[in-house]
């Protein structure tokens, strides 16, 4: 069934109306108005509903295109388009494009390029497409090793109008990953009585069924041979995705076109792959954006600083990053600073940096009379000539005007009086907002930046003149989003960007920002950039980090960071993690300790405060805690030469870092519902306490062998679960049988760790086999691949080879242990370099 009244009030003589099928049902959630099907479902009701081939598919030089008619005669939302023409292009061997348009009418289309397609069709597709015209226009994708049919979208239902565009398909399976951003409650694989996730950026902390800041439409399905297939709908308008029971969803957008990715795997960290590759694989980061990273929104002045960065030095707990939120700066104004309460910021980030430590600024609202950097929209009050960051802006054009296409529209967030929206999909603002980090950073010695409230957040609805009623303000359809209103939290649909109309680019805003933000980064630090966004969209892995925003100190979101953080690996964005210890709210301790052990393996471990809550940083809450912290990130420094090869592998690749255990073990179906413990690469599996009070772990292990990571012996248990100790200070972490980590002494941050020997954790699988590899740069230049300044190396059990070296890069590294795991019988001997 697919749903003929999506929106509120449905009733028997709307649905007729439309031309639909009224059928009031007792299972809660089922539609009761529902698009005919040409008497498929329905053998009374043979109305058809949705689109004709017009003629057989033409062939083109790498797929089909085929015309389309509308053959349904009444309309749920208007605007129909009667003639769309869909291309299919078989891009690569692993990859089908399919793409309905309208050939009459240009549409907004994502500038996002797909890389990689061949130039000519693959000569053996790993999938075959086929078309119906039974009794509407549908088609099916078909896994040509299995006969598994991937997509079928003979539910019905499509719809091709100028505000309601609607897709939905017949799912092989119910094991469903994916879509955001949204926090999903129902474990990591979504249920199938008519869920909806809506996508729509949005300043929202993570609440259930909210859509929140991103959008992310790629999910990925695992069929039920253990096969996986991941689908992107390449679409940046206000959009939703229900479930039904079919098992199927169906796919609804407001605007743009059709526009679908198949990637056919088949094994899921492959779809991960594929996926990345295609839409632009994650940057490399600076190897001390991978330390432990310090925060607190409302610090208040420089001394509160200074006291808690004294105290994590006192306690000898890793530190790389110092941030400043936006109370360092003048009244919340980007690229200020406050010079009373900050007075000495200045010097002291350059002592920071002395010590080895990094500092990074958070950049949002743009005032109108001094230059703050804190969130992206810019204050417009101040008199001419007092805020030059307004002032050169309005010369330049940079802002986002109202429908007028001139006049810059006014919003309201943190900074006092009205602000302006910089539009970074004009290249102009490039020029403008490099310029002012650059300016910026001869006064604050920044090493990163954070970009804040770019979805773009909005204080007021819309624009402080509120926004004017037409369709683009009032479409026919509302996706199914928080508040029932686009321009709620944000600005008016109808406002101008130079690359379209807000309805159209409202969800890149965080995407175009972290674009040119990066490179605005490099040219003030002429070093690899580092820039963490809150809005992100497909393709924003290339560019920035993501956090998971302002979530609350509890329990519940200890847990659902799991779940945010794979799905971000899942959407190219493997550079994630959670505000440790929670953003809203006071932890208690033990909540805070344990949010400690399981942020130590975020990839982005920062632990973030909002303001007026109680203190939480490792060093404040005494000296058992402080110890317990310091031990479990000196775990985490001991493994970054194994995470810093993970993200060799995003960048080069594509391929996820933090996993779930269902990517790894895709035959054992137990886990695929697994959310509560995670693995980092193939090798190690993480299995946190999530629950207050508990001393242990019930933890599932796959068919493997598995070796305690801190004692080397091995768990006896194989394809079924184990109670593992996790005392206060521990988190779980298993090296599998197979594997090689590699791994370096910790120190207090790592400028310092970075100088120490390297080991290698060796753990044997059941034919007494390991491998591994180890990528290493010197941390922070530019393009250290393709400047070939780099060493990679690669290890088996039997040798180690250096497969590609930098002599440079090679000077003192040195190897300072080796732990064997699985070895059947004590060795009698141990011979080093002969
Ligand atoms: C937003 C951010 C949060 C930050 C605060 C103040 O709520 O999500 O991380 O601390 O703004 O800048």
């Amino acid at each position: 069934k697919v749903d003929c009244y999506p929106e509120p009030g449905s009733s028997e003589s709307g649905c007729y109306s439309r031309g639909c099928l009224w059928c009031p049902s007792n299972n809660p959630g089922d539609p009761w108005c529902i698009i005919p099907d040409g008497g498929k479902s329905f053998l009374l009701f043979n109305d058809k509903y949705g689109y004709s081939m017009v003629d057989a598919p033409v062939a083109t030089a790498n797929g089909y295109r085929i015309t389309l008619a509308k053959i349904h005669t009444t309309t749920l939302f208007g605007d129909d388009v009667d003639t769309v023409t869909l291309d299919v292009s078989f891009d690569t061997e692993a990859r089908l494009h399919i793409k309905f348009y309208d050939a009459a009418n240009e549409r907004f289309e994502v500038p996002l390029p797909i890389n990689g397609a061949d130039a000519t069709a693959p000569a053996d597709p790993l999938y075959d497409i086929q078309f119906f015209n039974d009794p509407s226009f549908y088609f099916q994708v078909i896994k040509k090793s299995t006969g598994t049919v991937l997509l079928d979208t003979s539910l019905g239902g499509l719809t091709f109008s100028d505000q309601f565009l609607q897709i939905a398909t017949r799912l092989p399976s119910t094991t469903l990953y994916g879509f955001g951003e949204n926090e999903h409650q129902n474990l990591i694989i979504h249920n199938f009585d008519w869920e909806s996730f809506g996508m729509w950026a949005r300043d929202q902390p993570p609440d259930p069924g909210a859509n929140l800041y991103g959008t992310h439409p790629f999910y990925i399905s695992m069929e039920d041979d253990g096969n996986s297939h991941g689908v992107l709908f390449l679409n940046s308008n206000a959009q939703d995705v229900t479930t039904t029971p079919a098992p199927g969803l169906v796919y609804r957008t407001i605007g743009g076109v059709l526009d679908m990715y198949v990637f056919l795997g088949p094994e899921p960290n492959r779809v991960v792959e594929q996926y990345n590759t295609a839409i632009g694989t994650p940057f490399l980061p600076p190897y001390w954006s991978l330390g432990f990273q310090l925060c607190r929104y409302g610090y208040g002045d420089l001394n509160t600083v200074k006291e808690t960065v004294a105290r994590m030095d006192a306690y000898d707990i890793p530190l790389d990053v110092q941030y400043g939120d936006i109370d360092y700066m003048d009244e919340q104004r980007d690229f200020t600073y406050d010079t009373s309460n900050y007075a000495g910021l200045r010097d002291y980030v350059r002592e920071l940096q002395a010590g080895g430590k990094h500092y990074v600024i958070i950049l949002g609202e743009l005032h109108l009379s001094h230059w703050d950097m804190t969130d992206p929209c810019i204050t417009q009050d101040d008199p001419p000539g007092t805020y030059p960051a307004y002032d050169d802006g309005a010369s330049m054009n940079v802002f986002v005007t109202t429908s007028d296409g001139f006049t810059p529209a006014s919003g309201k967030v943190w900074p006092p009086g009205k602000c302006a929206f910089p539009d970074y999909t004009n290249p102009d603002t490039e020029t403008w907002w490099t310029d002012q980090c650059m300016d910026f950073h001869k006064t604050i010695n920044f090493d990163g930046l954070w970009i804040d409230m770019n979805e773009p957040a909005n204080f007021v609805t819309g624009s402080t003149e509120g926004c004017a009623s037409n369709n683009l303000n009032n479409p026919p359809y509302m996706p199914k989003i928080w508040g029932n209103v686009l321009a709620e939290k944000t600005m008016c649909p109808d406002h101008r960007h130079k690359l379209g109309n807000h309805y159209d680019v409202h969800n890149l805003y965080g995407w175009s920002q972290s674009n040119v933000t990066i490179k605005s980064a490099v040219a003030s630090t002429g070093k690899r950039p580092f820039v963490i966004s809150r809005s992100t969209f497909v393709g924003s892995g290339q560019w920035a980090a993501h956090w998971l925003g302002d979530n609350n100190a509890d329990w519940h979101d200890l847990r659902m960071s799991i779940i945010g953080m794979l799905e971000f690996n899942m959407f190219g964005i493997p550079y994630v993690g959670a505000d440790i210890c929670g953003f809203n709210g006071s932890p208690s301790e033990e909540l805070c300790e344990r949010w400690m052990e399981l942020g130590a393996f975020y990839p982005f471990s920062r632990n973030h405060n909002g303001l007026g809550y109680k203190e939480q940083d490792p060093a404040a809450w005494g000296d058992e805690f402080a110890a317990r912290s310091r031990a479990v990130l000196r775990t985490r420094y001991t493994l970054l030469p194994y995470l810093y090869e993970l993200f060799y592998h995003a960048h080069t690749d594509g391929t996820g870092i933090v996993r779930p255990l269902s990517f790894e073990f895709a035959n054992d179906k137990t886990t695929a519902t697994i959310d509560e413990q995670f693995m980092w690469g193939a090798g190690l599996l993480l299995s946190p306490a999530l629950y207050e009070g508990i001393k242990t772990v019930s933890a599932y292990f796959p068919d493997a062998r598995w070796f305690n990571y801190y004692d080397g012996v091995e768990v006896g248990a194989r394809g079924t679960t184990a109670s593992v100790d996790a005392p206060l200070g521990t988190i779980p972490i298993h090296v599998r049988g197979g594997h090689i980590i590699p791994t370096q002494e910790p120190a207090s941050n790592t400028e310092i760790s970075r100088h120490n020997p390297f080991g290698l954790i060796i753990a044997l699988d059941d034919t007494g086999s390991a491998a591994g590899d180890m990528y290493w740069d010197d941390g922070d230049t530019l393009n250290p691949i393709e400047s070939g300044q780099f060493a990679h190396f690669t290890f088996n059990v039997q040798n180690v080879s250096q497969n590609i070296c930098s002599t440079s890069i090679m000077l003192g590294m040195v190897m300072g242990s080796l732990r064997i795991m699985g070895v059947s019988s004590p060795p009698q001997s141990v011979l080093v370099n002969g």
